[in-house]
């Protein structure tokens, strides 16, 4: 395909928000560096429309890596015997959000995998804990999937915005991702639960995951259309040792960026993380990301004594920095490409808060 189509194409997108499942699939397929600029380009002028040159900081508390789930792709599946549990105490977890507060963070996000330990109950009263010492601040959630129940229960105790990537939106693709007893069909059902709810929701996909093709990735980004999430995580597959794709392949940083520069586009308001896998795979890939049109980085949080148990997939960085570290860090990387860490909860642009509602 000529250039000039697939610039057309692009322009098209900038201005009607929308492609065909054909027209993704096809820029997928033919983009080249100078594709990628174009599309960099308008996705940095979007951001800016919304966010300026802000970069918004999440901390994350990655509290425990038990999970009953068995993903094919994750390093923390309830299968692999290899992986060093652990659990954070309900005060440790404050005392991360202390150190947090400090440091400027305005957004704790509560990662882990499925835990049965933590209980409606038992995470209730974590959301209610953080929330009385920090009512400036966002609570986040991400904690795999529950009944509607659950996440209202959390809702109502004080959480304001969920994460579950849906991981692809082709039924066959999820199940060549998951053992037979999840499904994107609920998925999907919690997603729909959780913006029903009120959450401020974050959904998303891996890049270069096993079984990917461009067609699945056109799904991907009609499916996020559709769901209008607030938030959408995206980063590269890094295989995991001790996991079934083990000696995959990565995803790649270039297709990464290219896909956030479409996402800003087709969603212009969302708030878009440049990722840890991203910078994983490509040392300068953060600072690549926000300038594909990414505008929030998730810098941890977590105790450094749990940070490499938290092995999602190989070689993760900054697992032997400190919170302060990180921070610091970034902000460096931020300001060195133009943009400035900003000081704030950090919702979307144009987001309503249901309690003012
Ligand atoms: N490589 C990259 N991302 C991964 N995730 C899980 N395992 C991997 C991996 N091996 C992502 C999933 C999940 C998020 C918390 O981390 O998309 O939703
Ligand atoms: Fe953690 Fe740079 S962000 S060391």
């Amino acid at each position: 395909m000529e250039i000039q189509e697939l610039k057309a194409l692009i322009d098209r997108l900038e201005r009607e928000k929308i492609l065909t499942a054909e027209e993704f699939a096809l820029l997928v397929e033919n983009r080249t560096p100078e594709l990628d600029d174009y599309v960099f380009e308008k996705a940095r002028a979007q951001a800016g429309e919304f966010y300026n040159a802000d970069v918004y900081i999440r901390g994350l508390i990655e509290f425990t890596n038990y999970c009953k789930n068995d993903c094919y792709y994750c390093g923390i599946r309830h299968s692999n015997k290899n992986a060093d549990r652990y659990r954070l105490s309900r005060d440790e977890i404050l005392s991360c959000c202390e150190q947090g507060y400090e440091l400027g963070f305005r957004t704790f996000v509560l990662q882990g995998g499925e835990d049965p330990y933590y209980t409606d109950e038992r995470l209730e009263g974590i959301v209610r804990a953080i929330k009385q010492g920090y009512p400036d601040c966002a609570v986040t959630l991400s904690v795999g999937e529950h009944s509607y129940e659950s996440y209202k229960r959390w809702f109502d105790a004080g959480a304001d915005r969920y994460l579950l990537r849906h991981e692809t939106a082709d039924a066959m693709h999820y199940q060549k991702l998951h053992p037979a007893s999840l499904s994107l069909a609920n998925r999907k059902r919690c997603l729909f639960d959780l913006k029903k709810i009120g959450f401020e929701v974050g959904s998303g996909f891996m890049v270069g995951s096993p079984y990917q093709t461009p067609q699945t990735i056109a799904a991907d980004l009609l499916f996020l259309k559709e769901l209008q999430p607030d938030m959408v995580g995206i980063g590269p597959f890094i295989p995991a040792k001790d996991t079934p794709f083990a000696n995959e392949p990565a995803g790649s940083a270039e297709l990464t960026c290219f896909l956030l520069g479409v996402i800003r586009l087709l969603l212009p308001a969302v708030l878009l993380p440049s990722t840890t896998a991203l910078g994983t795979i490509d040392p300068l890939g953060r600072e690549k990301g926000i300038l594909s049109g990414a505008n929030v980085v998730m810098p941890n949080l977590s105790p450094v004594r749990v940070r490499k148990k938290y092995a999602l997939y190989d070689n993760k960085i900054c697992t032997g920095d400190e919170a302060a570290e990180c921070r610091f860090c970034l902000q460096r990387r931020v300001e060195s490409i133009g943009y400035k860490i900003a000081v704030t909860r950090g919702d979307r642009a144009g987001w309503v808060n249901p309690a003012q509602k």
